[in-house]
């Protein structure tokens, strides 16, 4: 099995297009990697692979993953695009999948709802992109030998249907992580997670890889730096540092390669020089980058 990060930023990318920020200013002058939106795509035979989440840069991706080319006058090698919850960041790269190209489209039957009451997604023709519900806690084979179950992680409803109020750690089906096994090894990925609740942690025991939410250092960030006014955890993402922040959480996990993805232009990790990159290494974490490939 390959796993490869199609893009390890979090909704914005690195850099975002308003942000002038320092993160975003090193990126744009090549000091610091530019980092697209949130996605990976994954491949038993190297052959036929799955992308999950269809990040608004998925042009751009496809176009920097020879393996993901078309092999044929009208191809794709990507057989199934599966979205872990109903974001931008996560679902506007499907408008660029149009153009008659069959494929299967997968996800919770609640986020198949959101799809379904947004009629700019029937730009994927019924007849040629099945959309396929797949259901929490049941296995599947998403690939030619490769086994995926989706579970529930700590969420929210996507940020364009917020009401007055918002829970932000939802447990069902609008936020989801996906275990991949083949060849005997397993592999989680979850781009975004509001909490680490015992029962999410005793599933991921025993995981070879997981790929993990990383998108803010700090929960105020967004608030320290002036970029915003939310928490992280309002936003449904928890910390990567602090109490209850990811470093902890999985510190007695005991899984061998761990990986943030989904990283935020504000995060000072998405700079490979600072301190809190060398903090995040040196607790065993690798800090995802776009065209990563991990072979579990
Ligand atoms: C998030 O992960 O919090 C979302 O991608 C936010 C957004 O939709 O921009
Ligand atoms: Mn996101
Ligand atoms: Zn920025």
């Amino acid at each position: 099995m390959q796993i490869c990060i199609l893009g390890s930023a979090a909704g914005g990318g690195l850099p975002q297009w308003n942000c002038g920020c320092r993160n975003c200013n090193r990126a744009r002058a090549g000091e610091i990697p530019v980092r697209t939106q949130s996605s990976i795509a994954v491949s038993g035979d190297g052959e036929t692979w799955a992308v999950i989440n269809a990040s608004p840069d998925i042009g751009r991706q496809l176009l920097m993953t020879p393996a993901l080319h078309p092999k044929a006058l009208r191809h794709t090698p990507i057989a199934s695009v599966l979205v872990t919850n109903g974001d931008i960041d996560h679902t506007a790269g499907l408008l660029t999948l149009r153009e008659k190209q069959p494929f299967a489209l997968m996800a919770t039957a609640e986020l198949h709802k959101v799809l379904d009451a947004n009629p700019i997604f029937e730009a994927l023709d019924r007849s040629l992109v099945a959309r396929v519900p797949v259901a929490v806690g049941s296995s599947f084979d998403i690939l030619p030998g490769v086994e995926a179950e989706i579970f529930s992680v700590p969420g929210k409803v996507p940020l364009y249907l917020e009401g007055e109020t918002v829970e932000t750690d939802l447990e069902g089906e609008f936020t989801v992580g996906i275990e991949f096994r083949a060849g005997g090894k397993r592999t989680a990925y979850i781009p975004g997670c509001a909490a680490m609740p015992a029962k999410l942690a005793e599933r991921l025991i025993g995981a070879d890889v997981v790929l993990f939410d990383g998108t803010l250092w700090d929960d105020d960030e967004m608030i320290t730096t002036g970029l915003g006014q939310k928490t992280g955890r309002r936003m449904g993402h928890m910390p990567v540092s602090g109490e209850g922040g990811s470093l902890e959480a999985f510190a007695p996990l005991d899984i061998p390669t761990r990986v943030f993805v989904h990283i935020n232009n504000s995060n000072p990790i998405a700079d490979p020089g600072s301190p809190e990159a060398a903090e995040a290494r040196a607790a065993g974490w690798t800090v995802g980058e776009d065209g990563m490939v991990i072979t579990p």
